[in-house]
């Protein structure tokens, strides 16, 4: 069982650290699936297995970016000029900011994420055009992560934000509170604001379920949730149709489905 609270799990071995080589690593077992280069042969490993019980699960990362990039493409086109994305992974073309500025080319992006070499690389390869920051900070620790946005300057709280929690809080155990990480954001935003997520299903194929164990006490295990679990972290949103789904339901009818299932939501504080 995928459940996060079972298990041994100490926040020390599920929290990275850069100079681990025999530690798994979710943002790498995640650039790995989408393709990028930025991994290691623990990591390749584990998706593998995770490739050989469900093949379709590359195009699930990439079904689940593309519900990303379609939240803030629908926040940007609602006037929305400043994204936090929290976990925001490896830099995988297009990134928030490319798209947001898409539409709205004054869009103030920061990414943020726990992994110090994910931070360098978003530091490195994202931070580069005005108006866009990297910050190292842990989402189980909000307090800290607000702080920092609002120490520095891109964040204006009295305007709408747009945040994007993107298979990261699956990765947050029960025990971790996630749904008082993300009131802990809410509460800090102005109406208008829009929050998307998109979280591991316990509807996903037990078999998957199953392999997914292997990553328990690393900081790739999982805590998958059900879609009445998903949706109770919209507490204080609207939620926008079609409400908490598979990501595929966001972007077009006929996507076939995964054995792993990945539901998206978008919701509007209103
Ligand atoms: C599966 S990747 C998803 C990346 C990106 N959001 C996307 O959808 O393409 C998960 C990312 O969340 C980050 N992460 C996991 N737990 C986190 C936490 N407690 N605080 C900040 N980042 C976290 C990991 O380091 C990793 O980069």
């Amino acid at each position: 069982m995928v459940e996060g609270t079972k298990g041994p799990a100490s926040e020390n071995n599920r929290t990275p650290q850069p100079f681990n080589p025999g530690q798994l690593n979710s943002a790498k077992v995640y650039d790995y699936l989408l393709g990028g280069k930025d991994n290691r042969e623990i990591d390749r490993d584990m998706a593998d297995e995770m490739l050989s019980h469900a093949p379709e699960l590359k195009t699930l990362a990439w079904f689940t970016r593309s519900f990303m990039l379609k939240a803030v493409e629908m926040a940007a086109a609602a006037g929305i000029r400043q994204f936090v994305d929290l976990g925001s992974g490896i830099p995988s073309s297009p990134n928030v900011h490319e798209v947001a500025r898409k539409i709205e080319p004054s869009a103030r992006v920061v990414y943020v994420d726990y992994d110090p070499v994910v931070h360098a690389h978003c530091d490195a390869l994202l931070a580069k055009p005005r108006d866009v920051t990297a910050l190292l900070g842990d989402i189980r620790r909000p307090d800290d992560v607000i702080d920092q946005l609002k120490n520095h300057t891109l964040i204006d709280f009295n305007e709408p934000v747009a945040i994007t929690l993107i298979g990261v809080l699956h990765y947050v155990m029960d025990s971790e509170h996630p749904a008082e990480i993300v009131a802990a954001f809410r509460d800090q935003l102005a109406p208008g604001s829009y929050l998307a997520i998109g979280h591991g299903s316990l509807d996903s194929d037990p078999e998957i379920l199953e392999v997914l164990t292997g990553t328990n006490d690393s900081s790739a295990q999982v805590a998958f949730r059900s879609t009445a679990q998903t949706e109770a972290f919209f507490a204080g949103f609207e939620l926008l149709e079609p409400g908490v789904v598979p990501v595929q339901q966001w972007l077009h009818p006929d996507l076939p489905e995964t054995r792993m299932v990945m539901l998206g939501a978008i919701g509007r504080k209103p």
